[in-house]
């Protein structure tokens, strides 16, 4: 159950609220590439200016390890953000130290103030007590609206909370209500479907959703490892040698409830203009490989989706930046946008999938977070909502 105290159980007016926010987003050529997640974080923002507070955020951007990287400065989003919310947003060279404290000191209620990329310093990932203290400095509250990094126990993610109450944002608490309340009391039958390359990422998340979920469809590369598991031959695919015992023994747990794949689109390599063909598992010729789901799967995969209340995806069916090689993943995202469940998507590539598809307005809830909402499905606490307060009862 969702337990965390928000910004509306707190007095927010006349104070200035340190809010982490994931603004960890794609750049090209020097501009925001996709603002999903800082569209996602204006909520908060605008909810704590319109009750007068003053707004200092903070964020990470890429993994520049611990040094200043200008390719990865944060000054670009606060352009962005100042055009998104219609209004001048104060940018500080430096998340602490003289910029920061200045720019802080500065800074009246009803304004905007983004910080520096934390990770420009080591300490951010060390959750360095002092940095943290540093980060707080002049700040009265700590609102975490940052999902997405929440599974990173972090000096801007929970060292902070050391020295400032400390509350969720409006995303947090979205993001949390979606995938924690949905996991604990789905409506059922609740299907899970999951993809992506390595079975070794998604053993925990598996083995908890074998515990919820009443279906769980496995795609992309990590079918294989299960197929290799079952004794076939698997060519040039790609097959965790090292996960197949954990592939038999999921297998041997899981009874029916794992639905795999019937047949594939194989390919005599790695490239879209490959040779391909459609073959029923079991039927890959040496030197070929698996690269996607096949016509017969993405039927079978519709028709469980279609009978469900509640979907979770995770993860995509084939390598579909090759457009070859993305029907699975396609289908599977109309199966899911057409099926009328409660539907969460998480994970960059499946969302990516689902918007390039053009069918994002029909899913109930695109998760913010890659790494964040897997831990959440694999029923762990995150780091980031543990330190905050707890609604008193
Ligand atoms: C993400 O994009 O998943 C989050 O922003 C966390 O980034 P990280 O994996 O570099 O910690």
């Amino acid at each position: 159950m969702f337990n965390k105290k928000t910004v509306r159980d707190v007095d927010v007016t006349g104070k200035k609220v340190l809010v982490r926010v994931d603004f960890n987003v794609p750049l090209k050529e020097g501009a925001v590439a996709d603002d999903t997640r800082i569209r996602a974080a204006i909520p908060t923002i605008e909810y704590l200016l319109q009750h007068g507070a003053a707004v200092v955020l903070m964020s990470h951007l890429g993994r520049p390890k611990g040094k200043r990287v200008p390719e990865l400065s944060l000054r670009p989003v606060a352009t962005h953000l100042s055009h998104l919310l219609g209004m001048p947003v104060v940018f500080a060279e430096d998340c602490i130290g003289e910029p920061a404290e200045r720019t802080k000191a500065a800074l009246k209620p009803g304004e905007v103030l983004l910080l520096e990329n934390t990770r420009f310093h080591p300490e951010e990932k060390k959750n360095d007590p002092e940095f943290a203290r540093q980060l707080a400095s002049g700040c009265d509250l700590f609102v975490n609206d940052a999902f997405g990094s929440a599974h990173r126990a972090h000096a801007s993610t929970v060292g902070v909370a050391q020295y400032l109450p400390a509350v969720a944002g409006f995303l947090m608490e979205k993001e949390l209500r979606y995938l924690g309340q949905t996991l604990e009391n789905p409506e059922r039958p609740f299907v899970s479907i999951l993809g992506g390359a390595k079975i070794s990422d998604k053993i925990g998340v598996i083995r908890n959703l074998l515990t919820k979920a009443d279906r769980i469809l496995i795609g992309g590369g990590m079918a294989n490892t299960f197929f290799a598991a079952q004794g076939y031959r698997m060519g040039k695919s790609l097959v965790e040698a090292d996960a197949v015992e954990t592939a038999k023994a999921l297998l041997a747990d899981a009874g029916d409830k794992l639905q795999l794949p019937v047949d594939l689109v194989i390919a005599d390599a790695f490239a879209e203009d490959a040779q391909r063909r459609i073959v029923p598992v079991g039927d890959i010729p040496d030197g070929w490989m698996a690269l996607d789901i096949g016509p017969k799967t993405v039927e079978a995969f519709a028709e469980t989706i279609h009978g469900a209340r509640t979907v979770v995806w995770n993860g995509p069916m084939g390598v579909f930046e090759m457009p070859p090689f993305a029907k699975g993943t396609f289908g599977v995202a109309k199966a899911v946008a057409e099926s009328g469940a409660v539907s969460i998507v998480g994970g960059g590539d499946s969302v990516a999938a689902i918007k390039q598809s053009g069918l994002a307005d029909k899913i109930t809830h695109l998760s913010t977070g890659g790494g964040a909402s897997l831990e959440m499905l694999e029923g762990k606490v995150l780091p980031g909502v543990a330190v905050l307060e707890d609604k008193e009862s």
